[in-house]
């Protein structure tokens, strides 16, 4: 089964029919983790909103072990994340979307793993390609079924937040190589490796990173271009499911 886990500006999936609230018991969360879960072109979807339900959950906050292993129990085996970026690379300006290929983990003092030893025992997963490449090019597709220009790649860089950054750390960003910028990449796409999940993001840039143009980063700018910028991941979203492998 696919899932979806929703950023900032995702709360739901458009189109997703007879669905219902699936609450998935953790070990690393008192309450349930909600899943909603119902089918969108014939296939059965689960939903996460990454943030909660009317997001409330910062990003260095958010239980990422509960919502990867909430995901994995419920039966999920490919998971599509959205991530809000900010543009680091020429390519990622606002409105830019990107399916990207490499992480950078400036993140910090988050849950990172399921391997802590003891019961939970010890892996060193393979990461050198952090993003499952046949659900990367699913969705690469997808944006070119749909008629909407993606970047096939770039580097994602993982910031602590929930501030955004000073100038300095972009220009760093930039010379390690960085395209794009957000704060929820890591430690999920890492968790979802742990767990056996194959795992994408699709990006999608809503401000230059700071000091990169001559403006501050508003977050009225912002919402605007995440309303008009979802409605293309949308689109996509709704391609890949359709153009799904049975
Ligand atoms: N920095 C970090 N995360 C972000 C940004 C940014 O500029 N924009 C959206 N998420």
């Amino acid at each position: 089964m696919l899932a979806i886990i929703g950023g900032t500006g995702l709360y739901a999936l458009e189109g997703l029919e007879r669905s219902e609230l699936r609450a998935v018991d953790t070990d690393y969360s008192e309450e349930a983790v909600l899943l909603r879960c119902g089918t969108l072109a014939d296939r059965e979807v689960c939903f996460l909103p990454r943030h909660g339900e009317g997001h409330t959950v910062p990003p260095h906050r958010i239980n990422y072990r509960a919502n990867i292993q909430a995901l994995a129990r419920a039966g999920v085996r490919e998971v599509l994340a959205v991530n809000a970026v900010g543009g680091i690379h020429e390519r990622m300006g606002p409105g830019a979307l990107a399916v990207p290929d490499q992480i950078i983990d400036y993140s910090w003092g988050r849950e990172h793993s399921f391997y802590q030893g003891g019961e939970t025992g010890l892996d060193h997963i393979d990461f050198t390609s952090p993003y499952d490449e046949g659900l990367r090019q699913w969705l690469i597709s997808a944006a070119s079924g749909a008629g909407v220009p993606v970047w096939p790649g770039g580097v994602y860089a993982c910031t602590q937040g929930p501030r955004l950054e000073t100038a300095a750390e972009i220009r760093r960003l930039q010379r390690d190589g960085c395209d794009m910028v957000g704060m929820t990449g890591m430690p999920e796409a890492a968790l979802a490796r742990e767990a056996d999940l194959a795992y994408a993001s699709l990006a999608l840039s809503v401000n230059w990173g700071a000091g990169l143009v001559d403006e501050d980063i508003s977050m009225h700018a912002i919402r605007r271009v995440l309303d008009d910028g979802m409605q293309s991941v949308h689109r996509i979203l709704r391609e890949a499911i359709r153009a799904a492998p049975a």
